[in-house]
């Protein structure tokens, strides 16, 4: 009998594939980010991200209900002020524009986990994750920033915080912030193993927070480095943090999946700006087939172990899901 296996049977037909698929994405494992703005008065497209757009807040709250109804459950908001200064106050300014948007979408009660990326670079002029001393970012007293950014935008209502920004020791910082306030039920969702990548690019300028000089790699992580993820994740897990995240997702699912190994939190990746601009770019040049390449790269990451998917291809992805 040759061959003794034939893995052909188990892919004959449609019906047998879906019996045996061993992974699956679903509308609950998407988390949409969403960018809102206050410098102009209608929303823009944004031309680095094809399908994306600074909103303003009336447009948010639409996009946000066509999110609910596509059943997406959680939506991340970033801010991009009027106006950046060297502190990055916006960023816990009382009537900010991230803590706006984020009372309008209260207000409105959609059954959406609202997360809250907690950062200084959307709100600083020089772009960079903090207080600037000696030309770096200063750690420990940008820790504080970072505490009282979350807690504003807690107390305009966000659910989660995501703090972003790579310092050392932020998570317990805002936690011990968050529980000061009475708010030990928020979850932290740490973006705990974030490498210096360049697929940020299209990000940077939708949210024009690219730095003004020098580069974030004294803060976020060497692209070679696998083990000091893990050690990042199991620090950050121990400070408090609920979720941890490993961002970008496409170019680091065996961090993924060593992250997932080692800890017993649910795992989050973010698959960023980049990843979902070349998807768009070469689709328009008509060089791949865009659906498919969109459902390969999203199973892809859940194969590697995250339990939640940020994507910018939440919405859409959800709808064909129905
Ligand atoms: C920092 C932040 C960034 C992203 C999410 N949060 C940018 C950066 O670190 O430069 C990138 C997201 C993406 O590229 O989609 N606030």
């Amino acid at each position: 009998m040759f061959p003794t296996h034939r893995p052909r049977r188990l892919r004959r037909s449609d019906a047998m594939r879906d019996l045996v698929r061993e992974t699956h994405i679903r509308a609950d494992d998407f988390i949409y980010p969403m960018f809102v703005q206050e410098t102009s008065k209608e929303a823009e497209p944004i031309p680095s991200m094809p399908g994306q757009m600074r909103h303003t807040i009336d447009s948010l709250l639409a996009a946000a209900e066509e999110t609910v109804e596509a059943g997406v459950k959680a939506i991340m908001l970033f801010g991009i002020p009027a106006e950046k200064d060297e502190a990055g106050s916006q960023a816990f300014a009382e009537d900010g524009i991230v803590q706006r948007a984020f009372r309008a979408l209260k207000d409105r009660g959609f059954p959406l986990e609202l997360i809250a990326d907690v950062c200084m670079c959307e709100y600083t002029s020089h772009g960079h994750c903090g207080v600037i001393r000696e030309g770096d970012v200063h750690n420990d007293p940008t820790l504080d920033l970072l505490a009282k950014t979350a807690v504003s935008q807690v107390q305009a209502g966000a659910d989660v915080v995501a703090p972003s920004d790579m310092m050392d020791g932020r998570v317990a910082a805002i936690r011990k912030a968050l529980d000061g306030i009475g708010r030990e039920d928020v979850p932290i969702l740490s973006y705990a193993v974030k490498y210096a990548s360049a697929f940020y690019g299209p990000f940077r300028d939708a949210a024009d927070s690219a730095p003004q000089f020098g580069d974030r790699r004294s803060y976020q992580m060497d692209p070679p480095n696998v083990r000091e993820g893990i050690k990042e994740a199991l620090a950050d897990i121990e400070e408090g943090a609920d979720i941890v995240m490993v961002k970008p997702a496409l170019a680091y699912l065996d961090v993924i999946r060593a992250v997932k190994e080692r800890t017993h939190v649910p795992v989050a990746a973010y698959n960023v700006s980049g990843e979902y601009a070349m998807i768009e770019f070469a689709a328009k040049a008509g060089v791949l087939d865009r659906e498919r390449i969109i459902g390969e790269v999203l199973v892809s990451i859940k194969r590697a172990g995250a339990d939640l998917i940020f994507t910018y291809h939440a919405v859409e992805v959800a709808r064909w899901l129905k």
